[in-house]
């Protein structure tokens, strides 16, 4: 179901791997929705080709970019503003990886060169992205800019690792960066931490069932699907919300202020009886 919530918006998706990332539903849900938008992911993920149908389906140009390279990302936001005839009213940040969680690394014995491109992929990428936003004087007032996080920012999931980090940067960025932006520009940035979730990204962390399932459990609504926090991004996209900046925003079904819950509770006594 449509309500036209960005009609008349353009901007830039970044992330969109294949139809389990959280990134194809929201440009799947931006396209419904009215926006036109230009995707973009790293020249790496363009080979595998399945981002082509995704763009085909929502009559969008792809610009290739790795999130790491300023230049990219320059070359990104002017062909995204020359190609949709003006500034942008939104973006979305969709990009994480870490390459110890890859190698399977554990807490003690992290790789820091590792660690570093961690940072800069799934953190780092982000401050740049704004940088040159804000360099190319590419957003629109009143404009938005997303990204996600996850709530191993503010809480220990051991197999996690670095990523942990990744997302505490990330939740800053989007707090410094959007009072930067809210004074320049009007622009308002946000974070959505995300549930755990079956894409290519999410099932790459080690024991990925056990806590998605756990989560499941300890969440009142269940875990949060990829299509609902697309719907959540287009809200931020929206006129709706334009007075909410430099927040992470938790879209987990109460995940993060349940202590225990019945299920959790059940589960443990049926593996002790
Ligand atoms: N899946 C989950 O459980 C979950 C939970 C909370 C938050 N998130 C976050 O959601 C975001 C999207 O992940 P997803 O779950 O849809 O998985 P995904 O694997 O589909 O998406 C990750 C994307 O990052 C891109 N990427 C990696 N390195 C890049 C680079 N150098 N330049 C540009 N793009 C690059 C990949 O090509 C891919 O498209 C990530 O930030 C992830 O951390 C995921």
């Amino acid at each position: 179901m449509s309500n036209n919530l960005l009609a008349g918006k353009v901007g830039i998706i970044s992330g969109a791997l294949d139809s389990k990332s959280i990134a194809w539903k929201v440009a799947q849900k931006a396209h419904a929705e009215g926006a036109r938008f230009v995707l973009t992911n790293a020249p790496l993920a363009m080979r595998m080709g399945e981002i082509k149908q995704l763009a085909e389906e929502c009559g969008a140009l792809i610009v290739p970019a790795d999130a790491t390279s300023v230049e990219e990302l320059e070359n990104l936001f002017s062909q995204a503003t020359e190609h949709l005839g003006g500034k942008l009213d939104f973006v979305l940040h969709s990009i994480g990886m870490s390459p110890n969680i890859r190698k399977k690394k554990h807490y003690g014995e992290l790789d820091y060169k590792f660690f570093q491109q961690t940072l800069d992929v799934s953190a780092l990428s982000f401050h740049k992205m704004m940088a040159v936003a804000e360099r190319q004087d590419a957003m629109k007032e009143w404009g938005s800019i997303v990204a996600l996080s996850y709530i191993a920012a503010q809480r220990v999931f051991p197999d996690y690792t670095d990523m942990s980090q990744a997302k505490a940067m990330l939740e800053s960025i989007a707090r410094n960066y959007g009072y930067r932006l809210g004074k320049l520009k009007k622009v308002r940035v946000n974070t959505i931490s995300q549930s755990p979730t079956k894409t290519t990204a999410g099932t790459g962390v080690g024991g990925f069932d056990a806590f998605y399932d756990y989560a499941d459990k300890m969440s009142p609504l269940g875990n949060a699907p990829a299509e609902a926090c697309a719907d959540y991004c287009i809200t931020l996209f929206s006129d709706l919300t334009r007075y909410v900046t430099m927040q992470n925003l938790l879209h987990d079904g109460g995940f993060s202020s349940t202590g225990i819950s019945e299920d959790v509770v059940e589960a443990l006594m049926k593996m002790n009886s």
